[in-house]
């Protein structure tokens, strides 16, 4: 193999695995949004479903799924900047500006600036919750439920989380249909189905996780 038959085909591979590890989050969103739910139930029902995931039989099978799921987080982003360089490299970066494509949305043309806060947000995010959850130095009448509640008094974690969640958002309205693309499911009929699909689960998504700041700031004392 030539060397840029290699070169093409790795990035090929690298693309496919963005497409599929993107799909995987795109997944394991909806089910923290599921599992998210608990918090509107209420404190109780927070906890003991917080206790269910970690402290029962399925504790295991968490800890394993958190693997895959830090793996795939881990892929989707290691390729994505691997990828950019490259294109930054071949488009041959300070000797001419090339113009956007005219057909190209702002969601498109600034995924890489999305995806490096939403990761930013992430190491927070984790911090706040995951961390605090399980190896935190709590207080022991102090549930986890009463973490989220401080978390989202904070106006300055309250303002990160809903900046986090316009930009993931956008970085969800392009990245949904981009990975079918690079898939190869392409079709006259099916596209702009998935497009939709895409735009509307990426609206979707970003105000329903954006709710929970929101609710706890305002209405929960
Ligand atoms: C803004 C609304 C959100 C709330 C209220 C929320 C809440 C939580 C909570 C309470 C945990 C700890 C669960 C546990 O360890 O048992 C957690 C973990 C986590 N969250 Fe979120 N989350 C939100 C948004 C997001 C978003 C947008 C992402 C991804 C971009 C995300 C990614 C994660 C990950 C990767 C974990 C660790 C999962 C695990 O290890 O089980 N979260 N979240």
């Amino acid at each position: 193999m030539g060397w840029f038959t290699r070169t093409f085909s790795y990035s090929i591979g690298k693309k496919l695995i963005m497409a599929l590890t993107g799909l995987f989050l795109v997944i394991f969103l909806l089910i923290h949004l599921f599992g998210n739910i608990f918090l509107y139930v209420g404190k109780d029902a927070f906890n003991s479903y917080v206790h269910t995931l970690n402290e029962t039989g399925l504790k295991i099978p968490i800890k394993i799924l958190e693997v895959f799921l830090a793996l795939g987080f881990l892929f989707h982003m290691v390729d994505a900047v691997w990828l950019w360089i490259k294109n930054r490299i071949a488009r041959g970066v300070g000797y001419k500006i090339k113009k956007p494509d005219p057909d190209s949305t702002f969601a498109s043309r600034n995924m890489i600036i999305s995806a490096l806060l939403i990761f930013v947000f992430l190491v927070v995010h984790l911090r706040n919750f995951w961390y605090a959850f399980h190896y935190g130095d709590k207080a022991p009448d102090v549930t986890n439920f009463d973490i989220v509640v401080s978390v989202f008094h904070d106006p300055f974690y309250v303002t990160l989380y809903l900046v986090a969640m316009v930009l993931l958002g956008l970085h969800l309205y392009h990245g949904f249909q981009s990975a079918f693309q690079t898939l190869g499911l392409n079709h006259k009929k099916y596209t702009p189905l998935i497009v939709g699909l895409g735009r509307f689960y990426a609206i979707f998504v970003s105000l329903a996780f954006a709710s929970f700041p929101i609710y706890f700031f305002f209405f929960v004392r």
